[in-house]
């Protein structure tokens, strides 16, 4: 994501500009610092209402609502929430895609759709363990839908019979309301222990294949992939749309919202507030707009101190009918490895931009699975590709309201 200069009277996103001083520098002029002025001292907190979900859900007496309380806080592919719960059948969930919130540009087969799913599944299982529940898992139990398609059949249903023994508790419980993506540069002082990386290993599940690296010359390389897609996002209007209509600017537009890609900057908030901030077109690829889009991009790819991935096997999982479920399973797995990452105090971004569906990215899609696992994408799938590193903790984000997930 990016906010774009179009001079000399629209802005679009360009979200690294995070400070009043650079808006004014782009700008040139004094009559913007006047402008923002009033809202200098503004906070850049969320609103609390939006970020309360983080505190937990308390005393909260039902179970069923206190595992998804837990679940909500998941990882999702631009914040979307994808997620819809049935409470209709006693001691069980159904979970199902909210398809009115999926990523067709960006995520067009819904792949990414389908992780956000995992991670939320695994949340749920978490949780009721926690409560001495022990939730049997069925993925797609009345049968997938297509490699490309959605419906409304469910993702998955969780069961379990009340009384029976409790299961072992999940130590990684104690990570969920503490983790978070941190989405700024990391430290490029300070490199990953490569004991870190073995740890993260320890905690993924049978059927996820995991890769890594903190060699020098692949992260290089690796890096310079990142750019090169991220340049093809930005640079195709469509899929640069999808998240420029995903941005939240300001506390009013995310607390009506509690998704997206939020941003609380002051002099952005200002430029909204007059009118400057345009978000209904994408700059030219080379204008001053897009290299401002790229630079966010290029922070966060070239401070990766090294890459981690998570693979399922394809061909494997085509045989079986279970390319759904597959990715489910590698969802679950990623919420395992960052609630892990972030008991050792790792952070981890997913870079998704490269393992993308949409035509335009197709050569830098294919070059990402040669170079992680040299093999095609037919054979196996990466299913998260993500930067390592260390930075400050940053802000938890916005969540929709439980209430709005369920369907009683
Ligand atoms: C499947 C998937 C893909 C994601 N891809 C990206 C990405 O390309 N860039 C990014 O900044 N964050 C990515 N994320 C992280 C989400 O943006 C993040 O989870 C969401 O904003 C919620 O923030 P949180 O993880 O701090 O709770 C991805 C997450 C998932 C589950």
């Amino acid at each position: 994501m990016a906010l774009l200069l179009n001079p000399p009277a629209k802005v679009t996103f360009m979200p690294h500009l995070s400070s009043r001083r650079d808006f004014i520098h782009l700008m040139g002029g004094g009559a913007v610092l006047a402008a923002t002025a009033p809202l200098a001292g503004c906070s850049s907190d969320y609103p609390a209402a939006s970020v309360a979900a983080w505190q937990g859900p308390g005393g909260e007496p039902d179970v069923r609502r206190w595992a998804l309380a837990h679940a909500l806080l998941a990882p999702s592919s631009h914040n979307r929430q994808p997620w819809r719960a049935d409470l209709r059948e006693p001691n069980a969930i159904a979970l199902h895609v909210d398809r009115d919130r999926t990523l067709p540009m960006t995520d067009p087969w819904f792949r990414q759709i389908m992780v956000s799913q995992g991670t939320f599944v695994e949340l749920l299982v978490i949780a009721l363990q926690e409560r001495g529940l022990d939730p049997q898992v069925q993925l797609f139990p009345q049968g997938e839908p297509g490699e490309k398609t959605l419906d409304d059949r469910p993702v998955a249903r969780l069961h379990w019979a009340p009384g029976a023994a409790p299961p072992a508790k999940d130590p990684l419980f104690a990570q969920i309301l503490r983790r978070h993506t941190a989405k700024v540069a990391y430290d490029t002082q300070r490199a990953v222990n490569p004991g870190q990386v073995e740890a993260l290993k320890t905690v993924l599940p049978a059927g996820v294949t995991f890769g890594a690296t903190l060699e020098p010359a692949r992260v290089a390389a690796l890096r310079a992939l990142c750019l090169a897609a991220a340049k093809v996002e930005i640079g195709t209007p469509r899929t640069m749309m999808e998240s420029l209509r995903l941005m939240r600017v300001g506390p009013a537009e995310i607390a009506q919202h509690r998704d997206g890609i939020t941003v609380m900057s002051p002099f952005v908030r200002a430029m909204a507030a007059l009118g400057l901030f345009d978000r209904t077109q994408v700059p030219a690829v080379g204008s001053t707009g897009y290299r401002g889009a790229l630079k966010r991009f290029e922070e966060h790819s070239l401070s990766a101190m090294g890459f981690v991935w998570l693979n399922t096997d394809q061909a494997g999982a085509r045989a079986a009918g279970r390319i759904r479920a597959s990715q489910v399973e590698a969802g679950r797995a990623y919420l395992r490895l960052q609630l892990k990452a972030t008991e050792l105090g790792l952070q981890v971004h997913p870079m998704s931009q490269a393992n993308q569906e949409f035509d335009e990215m197709k050569p830098w899609y294919d070059q990402l699975h040669q170079q992680l696992n040299g093999q095609s994408v037919s054979e196996r799938v990466v299913q998260m590709f993500c930067r390592i590193g260390h930075c400050a903790d940053q802000p938890h984000t916005p969540r929709r309201e439980l209430a709005t997930m369920i369907r009683a």
